[in-house]
Formats: C-alpha cells, sequence, structure tokens
C-alpha cells in the first residue's frame, strides 16, 4: 500500500501528524478494500485550491477537498504501467482549519474527514448526483469514520537519540574520545529517526564544537534540547537546528528532573516560541503528563510537547506504574487532540518503552540514558537496533 502525503510549499504543514493521517488513509483503503492501490493527499493552502478549483471546475474561490481519478485524462500509455493507483486527493488545509473551529473538531479529525469524503468521490460515489447518492455518500462516511476508530495502526514510531552520555564519558577525561558526532552517525545508520543533543548552560556534556559539527553531519534531524536562556537562545538561533525541545535546566540536577512550567511562564516561552519561529525552528515544550501545561502549551504556540515519562518509567509498582499509563495516554490523546505534535521521552528503556511506543498519538521518542548505557556492553548499533525492534514491534501490533 502506497499512500504518499505530502505539503505543498505554502501549506502550515508544521501542526500536521503526517504519520497519523498516513495511518489513518491506510486504514479506509483497507476498509474500502483497495489496499492494493497506491493513493496521493496533497495537502496546499487557500490559493492553490482555489487555483485548482477554477482551473479544473470553472468554480471561484476555494474548496476543502478535491479529488481527480487516475483515469481521468490519463495518457492511454499509461495503462501500460504496472501500478494501481486510485488517484489525487487535494486538502486545503486553511480551509480545514476554518471547518475544524466551525465544527469544534481537531485538525486532525477535520482532515480525515475530508480524506474519506476525497477517497469515496475516487472510488465513484458523488453526492451532486441525485438526493439518494448523497446520502449513499453520507452514510458510507459515518461508516468508515466510525470503523476508523477501532481500526489498527500501521505506521511506526520514530526513535531519535539522545547522545549526550557519549560527551559526558568524553568530558570525564577532558580529551576528544568518544566523539559524540561519531555516535550520531552510528545511530543514523543503525536506523534512528533523529539526534538529540542538550546543550547545557555550565557545558558538562555537549560542547559548543559537538553542536557546530551535529548541525553538518546529521542527514535525519537534529533537535536540541536546552534551557530558554539568553546565551542558549542566540547560539540556537544562529545553528538552526531542525528543532528546539525547551526544558526546564538547574545546575545541580543530575538530569532534567521535570516538565517546564508553562502555564506560569507563559509569557518568557511565549517569547522565545516567537523568535524561534521567526527562524523557522519549530519549537517542543518538555511537559509532564498535565492537562493545565498541554493547554497552556498550545495557546502560545509551541508545535510540539515532549510528554514527560520519568514518572512511569520510575514507578515504585506495577499499580502505580499502570496509573502513570494511563496518564501519558490520556494527555497525549488531548495534546494531539488540540493539535499538538506529541513525543514523549525521559527515562525510557528496554522495559517500559513498548507501552508508550504503542500509543498512536506519539510520533516519536527521545531515549538516551539506557541506550548508550547497552551500548558500553553490545556496542551502539546493537543497543540501537535493538530499541528499534522494541518501538517497531510495539508500534504494529498496536
Ligand atoms: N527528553 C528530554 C527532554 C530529556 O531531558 C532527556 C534527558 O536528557 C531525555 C528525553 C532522554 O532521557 P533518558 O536519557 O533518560 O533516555
Amino acid at each position: 500500500m502506497l499512500i504518499d502525503l505530502s505539503f505543498h510549499a505554502n501549506c502550515p504543514d508544521c501542526r500536521i501528524n503526517s504519520r497519523l493521517l498516513q495511518r489513518r488513509a491506510g486504514a479506509l483503503l483497507r476498509e474500502c478494500r483497495v489496499s492494493g492501490y497506491g493513493l496521493s493527499i496533497l495537502l496546499v493552502d487557500d490559493q492553490e485550491i482555489s487555483w485548482l478549483n477554477d482551473h479544473y471546475r470553472h468554480k471561484s474561490g476555494p474548496t476543502n477537498v478535491l479529488s481527480f481519478p487516475f483515469a481521468d485524462g490519463a495518457d492511454s500509455s499509461l495503462a501500460l504501467v504496472p501500478v494501481k493507483e486510485l488517484g489525487d486527493i487535494i486538502i486545503s488545509v486553511d480551509t480545514a482549519c476554518r471547518e475544524a473551529n466551525e465544527y469544534k473538531q481537531s485538525l486532525h479529525d477535520r482532515l480525515t474527514w475530508l480524506i474519506t469524503h476525497g477517497l469515496l468521490h475516487l472510488l465513484g460515489y458523488d453526492h451532486e448526483r441525485s438526493e439518494a447518492d448523497a446520502i449513499l455518500m453520507q452514510d458510507k462516511e459515518q461508516e468508515l469514520l466510525s470503523r476508523l476508530q477501532h481500526s489498527r495502526s500501521t505506521a511506526m514510531t520514530h526513535l531519535a537519540i539522545n547522545v549526550d552520555h557519549i560527551a559526558t564519558i568524553r568530558q570525564a577525561r577532558g580529551g576528544v574520545e568518544p566523539d559524540p558526532v561519531a555516535a550520531a552517525a552510528i545511530c543514523e545508520m543503525a536506523g534512528a529517526a533523529g539526534i538529540v543533543v542538550h546543550l547545557r548552560e555550565d557545558r558538562r556534556h555537549i560542547q559548543d564544537r559537538d553542536i557546530m559539527v551535529l548541525r553538518e553531519t546529521v542527514k535525519t534531524k537534529l533537535n536540541l534540547e536546552m534551557g530558554a536562556n539568553k546565551e542558549i537562545i542566540g547560539i540556537a538561533l544562529a545553528l538552526k537546528p531542525d528543532m528546539v525541545t525547551l526544558v526546564p535546566e538547574k545546575r545541580q540536577e543530575l538530569t532534567t528532573e521535570g516538565g517546564l512550567d508553562v502555564a506560569a511562564q507563559k509569557k518568557m516561552l511565549a517569547k522565545t516560541i516567537d523568535k524561534m519561529s521567526k527562524a523557522g525552528i519549530p519549537v517542543s515544550l518538555f511537559v509532564d503528563p498535565d492537562s493545565r501545561q498541554i493547554k497552556a502549551a498550545q495557546e502560545i504556540g509551541a508545535t510540539f510537547v515532549e510528554i514527560h515519562t520519568g514518572r512511569y518509567c520510575d514507578a515504585a509498582s506495577e499499580k502505580i506504574r499502570e496509573q502513570e499509563f494511563q496518564t501519558i495516554a490520556a494527555m497525549a490523546e488531548e495534546a494531539y487532540q488540540i493539535g499538538l505534535r506529541v513525543y514523549a521521552g525521559h527515562g525510557l528503556n528496554y522495559q517500559t518503552t513498548a507501552r508508550i511506543a504503542a500509543l498512536d498519538t506519539i510520533e516519536e521518542l527521545s531515549i538516551g540514558h539506557a541506550i548508550i548505557a547497552r551500548a558500553a556492553f553490545v556496542g551502539l548499533d546493537q543497543a540501537v537496533r535493538d530499541m528499534l525492534d522494541i518501538v517497531q514491534e510495539a508500534s504494529r501490533l498496536s
């Protein structure tokens, strides 16, 4: 099943969880028994959809969704090509956002409805043909959407690896080995989807040189973890990582202890997010699984939240671990429903990761210590692959 989901140049893509939409589109194809076919979903802005609406349908102004079946106007020689394509669904994200507000839906649910509607058009349904056809199409939409709520996930959760502790070992002797830059390359070659480093104010592990070389060498995604302080903000703006994760930072702590108190620091964090946004850097806020913090993160314009999994990982009993897991699942759902992209991390290891990876609202896990610790015995490549197996197996079964 090949679903190509892409964003056109001016489309505001950063708030969209493309993994989730791809998974939902895959489930829709399966429900419609056309999972052997390819489908293209293109997300555009109002200006582009207005042009397409005018050009192909002679209607003025933007619309929410357009469907172009593959057979329509296709070159007859394409009949010889051994691919089975349903066609293109083109959606205006601007209109989808307006409709989501109007119908009090999440943006992702609105986009799912539009994909469903577009797909049914590709399969020959047409609400404009007659009243009976309109009822038929609407009934089919309802049926598919309710089945979707119970369908299984197929897309994979991403694994990003924090290589700070490679630098911790290097700093223990103040030399040049082991190099976190080499570690990042090994992680990427083993299948990691991103590299995370925390440039601390006290430079206890990652150094300025590391982030500069990583910016040049990381091929997947460089996520710079940082406190929102003036010096580090300046460095981030000059470096332009693929994203930043803002965390609370205390000199005395061994590692990041808790999530940000976003609700209490809204003004300062909003200013930092604004500066990063102007430089084209999406911002994630590291928060405890707490509704108040998640709402505040959305209100001040964060693109992502990373939900702190520490209490779940460190739980003193299975009963407490279960409670913490349920809280994380509920908070990830809440964050996702209000349009945030959701990551999770801290303290995850080879025993605790699977359940979190199985949550389909969570796109990516950020894991460091457990992988670096295992690498001391089995090598970094193997340690990354072992964790990837867990993450991929869990997201396949969810
Ligand atoms: N996410 C954040 C925000 C962190 O501060 C850390 C620790 O640096 C991690 C994830 C990774 O945590 P761990 O090293 O326990 O896997």
